[in-house]
């Protein structure tokens, strides 16, 4: 097993494919933290690493001893005000209004597989042997709570994920005012701070930042993971780049309000935590009840930021997405919003679909605008029936004519959302999330329907299910357009309002579930105004996200590559639209636009009918292009080569497992004068293997592709961009 306990020095080692994870019980039964990072040989004890005796300015324990202080010690799962003054990973409000909490070690178990979380999202396992689970009970005797550690070594990749489970078997009321769900001390601060961070249209741009003693975190409070802060946080080392060096990830597996933070201390310490964001946060906890958190993966890579996301994305992709979707080829579609907008009949929205069809296209969406009557956003959220006016058929008689043209038929819903113009509205005014006599702020018109009452999911997923069980529906795009304001649920009491936002989340979680299981066929895509809930929560119900509302191929590069440091290829919906771009009105190729959606999730969001006959050659082949390699692109191993952020040209590549096909993508964004020597390094190939790039006469052995590279010849305008595909020959 991956994991040991050596019950003389009550020291936990959890080793994975290439990494260690070591703590202790301190001798105040709590627990501590010696290491974490590369692997090291299992030995009976790593006490040496672990130092006790310091002396100097601080608070100690225990009366008359001048060397055990918590101020002092790396630990596992600190609480704050017994000696330790950094940020603590939860705190909890009793009823006398003591926060002094004393958990103590009490028992653990060793076990092969991994549980599941209840009502939340999580990795999992297939069968057992792939994981290794350590549970380690904390215990406060004197308010009879416990806290359940659990942890999970993937045993043949750099993972180990986490959670904690808050539980109250005494008589009065515990109040978690913070429950994180993961905490990391470091020995040194020598690190570098990675996350991702943005707007609407311009999400997951890569941000790095120096440590430096304090507090330094991203956060969301918008009721979604957001598309101004990413969960996801990594430090590095300052040599760590894309290619080599130590990175160490963290990715929560939620999607509503989070914190990732990280405090330097003054002995230079560093403490990441991950988890809920306690600001507005508060959950009561009372006799007999539990609170569960969600989780965190942790990754370790000693090869860059490369490594990292390369393990991230085949364990999302591979057990994190579920359902038979999961490693399907997935289609090729054709989305009506950029071309029609609110806009059409069922007439052009046929057209439409007919000529997708005969350039390749798979998959026909028709997105917002086919229900109640909404003819522009200020009505009929909620309102999931037909607009005759629009579709005289209804959606059954559309999706049958769609299927007949030989598509797969797709359907836009906003479950979540309601307008106060809707009929919705005018039978359950109260079913918003909302406070009693305060002005209600709006986002595009619209307001967020309390999800964390179960008769309103019940009634959405009825008026869902309703639809998809008579129409001939393949897949559904799900979009979330506002974030939270002036939350509040009507339903619950004054002590439970600060659980709306939790409680909300896990009430779209159910939705999914509900939906996801007894519509196994449906391929669904998460979407927020865009990418603003691209997170690992959602990729469990929806193995592809609408990754940006931005789809300038220009924009797209920076997007791309950022969300790609947490997320697999096969998760990022990547669509070619017309020009100029409808978001920054800039005009690039039509080759420019594929070369760039190929790294995704592919498909087309202008109006096919008004192309020109050789643009719809092109269309032909881009999309015959993607088909016979969308295998390799979601599954191959993903390289960043050059990075738009700090660079004139971007690019990246996929390599096949066994390294003989791999294709790369190099845009340059504007044309340079007088070039000198223009070469692209390759990544990830086989030094022996002999390659054949198409089109190309030579062939070049990996070696040489890679320490060599490709000799590019000029190109001349800005926006451009060339694809090589490699065989083995
Ligand atoms: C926001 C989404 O990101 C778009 O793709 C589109 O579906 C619109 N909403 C529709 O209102």
């Amino acid at each position: 097993m991956p994991i040991y306990y050596n019950s003389e020095t009550k020291e936990f080692h959890l080793q994975a494919k290439n990494v260690s994870y070591i703590f202790n019980i301190l001798k105040n039964n709590q627990l501590g933290h010696i290491y974490y990072g590369k692997k090291l040989k299992h030995r009976a004890s790593f006490n040496h690493l672990y130092r006790e005796e310091f002396r100097d300015n601080s608070t100690h324990v225990y009366e008359g001893d001048q060397t055990f202080s918590l101020d002092q010690l790396k630990q596992e799962f600190p609480a704050y005000g017994t000696s330790d003054f950094r940020e603590p990973a939860y705190q909890i409000l009793q009823e006398d209004g003591s926060r002094i909490t004393n958990f103590e070690y009490k028992s653990h178990t060793i076990y092969y597989g991994k549980p599941k979380l209840t009502g939340l999202p999580a990795t999992y396992v297939e069968n057992d042997e792939e994981a290794t689970t350590l549970e380690i009970i904390l215990y406060d005797a004197e308010i009879n709570a416990e806290i359940k550690l659990l942890y999970t070594v993937y045993e043949k990749l750099n993972v180990i994920t986490r959670s904690a489970e808050f539980s109250n078997h005494g008589n009065e009321n515990l109040n978690l005012t913070r429950a994180l769900s993961v905490n990391v001390d470091f020995f040194d601060s020598n690190f570098e701070m990675v996350h991702l961070s943005g707007s609407w249209a311009r999400e997951r741009h890569v941000k790095t930042r120096k440590l430096e003693q304090g507090i330094q975190s991203i956060s969301s409070a918008r009721g979604t993971s957001s598309a101004h802060q990413n969960p996801f946080v990594a430090i590095k080392r300052p040599d760590a780049n894309e290619h080599q060096g130590e990175v160490f990830g963290f990715s929560f597996v939620y999607s509503g309000n989070f914190l990732a933070q990280v405090e330097v201390d003054h002995f230079d310490v560093t403490r990441v935590q991950m988890g809920i964001n306690p600001f507005d946060f508060n959950w009561l906890l009372e006799n007999g009840e539990s609170f569960q958190t969600p989780e965190v993966v942790m990754v370790y890579s000693d090869e860059g930021l490369n490594g990292m996301s390369q393990t991230y994305h085949t364990l999302y992709r591979t057990r994190l997405a579920k359902g038979k979707w999961r490693d399907k080829q997935r289609p090729v579609l054709t989305n009506n919003w950029e071309a029609t907008y609110f806009d059409f009949d069922e007439e052009k929205i046929l057209s439409i679909a007919k000529d997708s069809k005969e350039l390749g296209v798979e998959l026909f969406v028709l997105d917002d605008g086919w229900f109640g009557k909404r003819d522009d956003d200020t009505t009929s959220l909620g309102d999931w029936f037909v607009d005759e006016r629009k579709l005289p058929n209804g959606i059954t008689g559309l999706a049958n004519k769609i299927t007949n043209l030989g598509l797969d038929f797709g359907l836009w819903f906003e479950p979540e959302m309601i307008s106060k113009v809707s009929e919705l509205y005018e039978k359950h005014p109260d079913w918003l999330i909302q406070v009693p006599n305060r002005r209600l702020s709006h986002g595009r018109n619209q307001f967020v329907l309390d999800f964390s009452r179960e008769e309103v999911v019940d009634y959405i997923f009825n008026m869902m299910a309703k639809i998809l069980r008579e129409a001939p529906i393949t897949y559904v795009k799900w979009d979330m357009n506002r974030y939270m304001t002036e939350v509040g649920s009507n339903e619950l009491p004054a002590n439970r309002q600060r659980e709306v936002v939790h409680r909300y989340i896990i009430g779209v979680y159910d939705l999914y579930e509900r939906l996801t299981t007894e519509f196994p066929e449906i391929l669904f895509e998460s979407c927020a105004s865009g990418g603003s809930r691209f997170d690992p929560g959602m990729l469990y119900y929806a193995p592809q996200t609408w990754t940006s509302d931005d789809t300038d191929a220009i924009e797209r590069l920076k997007i791309q590559y950022g969300t790609s440091i947490v997320y697999p290829i096969s998760s990022i919906g990547a669509h070619v639209s017309a020009v100029p771009n409808h978001q920054v009105g800039r005009i690039t190729s039509l080759e420019t636009r594929g070369n760039v959606a190929y790294f995704g999730v592919f498909g087309y969001e202008l109006d096919i009918t008004q192309m020109t006959d050789e643009e719809k050659e092109i269309v032909k082949e881009q999309i015959k292009f993607y088909k016979d390699n969308r295998e390799l692109i979601h599954k191959g191993d993903f390289y960043r080569i050059l990075s738009p952020f700090e660079d004139n040209v971007t690019s990246w590549m996929v390599v096949s497992e066994d390294q003989t096909e791999a294709i790369v993508g190099r845009y340059q964004v504007l044309g340079k004068p007088h070039p000198g020597y223009d070469r692209l390094l390759l990544e990830g190939l086989n030094p022996d293997f002999e390659y054949q790039i198409e089109g190309k006469e030579a062939t070049f052995y990996g070696d040489e592709l890679m320490h060599a590279g490709i000799h590019l010849d000029r190109t001349m305008g800005d926006f451009t961009s060339q694809i090589f595909k490699l065989s083995k020959k």
